[in-house]
């Protein structure tokens, strides 16, 4: 029998995949590059171990703050291929979905929830924040709105 793979609804390359074990990372924010302001994507980012078991990729989680706020976040984590072809520090970095404040110097624990793709390299900083405006909006639609369901799936109707 033939069988056709469904092209997924997600635009740019997105394919959120549930993760079934828990990923915690916990550690200290340390200051970035402040290229993530200039682009209008903050983050916080924790500087990895060379030989953490995680894989690279871009992920929906939530950021615990010590206060123990939770908070939806887009994470990256490698070693940004776009702005670094060889050698980049290998980083997790969480975008903190309607924060604004400042959080370097906290110790955070994050937990992934989703993988959304894999890291690429893009051709320029605008073709970046394209993808990381899509990468929040999946984030925002998997954690917020608890869309885990298919996307075909009809609501059920609520009885009045
Ligand atoms: C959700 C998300 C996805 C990202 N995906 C990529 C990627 O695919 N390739 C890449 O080179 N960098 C990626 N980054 C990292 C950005 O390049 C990085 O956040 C930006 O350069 C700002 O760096 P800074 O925090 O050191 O200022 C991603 C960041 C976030 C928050």
């Amino acid at each position: 029998m033939r069988t056709t793979k469904l092209a997924s609804p997600w635009e740019g390359g997105l394919d959120p995949t549930p993760l079934t074990h828990n990923h915690v990372v916990r550690g200290r924010v340390e200051a970035g590059d402040q290229r993530g302001r200039q682009l209008g994507v903050p983050t916080a980012n924790i500087v990895l171990r060379d030989d953490s078991p995680l894989a690279d990729g871009v992920y929906a989680a939530l950021y615990i703050r010590p206060d123990r706020a939770p908070w939806p976040a887009a994470v990256s984590v490698g070693r940004r291929p776009t702005f670094y072809p060889t050698d980049g520090p290998r980083l997790l970095e969480a975008h903190l979905i309607g924060f604004t404040g400042e959080l370097t110097g906290e110790e955070a624990e994050v937990l992934l929830l989703w993988y959304l793709r894999p890291q690429r390299s893009f051709g320029s900083a605008e073709e970046l924040t394209r993808q990381l405006r899509r990468d929040i909006d999946a984030a925002s639609l998997l954690l917020c709105e608890g869309l885990s369901a298919p996307p075909d799936a009809s609501p059920t109707p609520h009885s009045s």
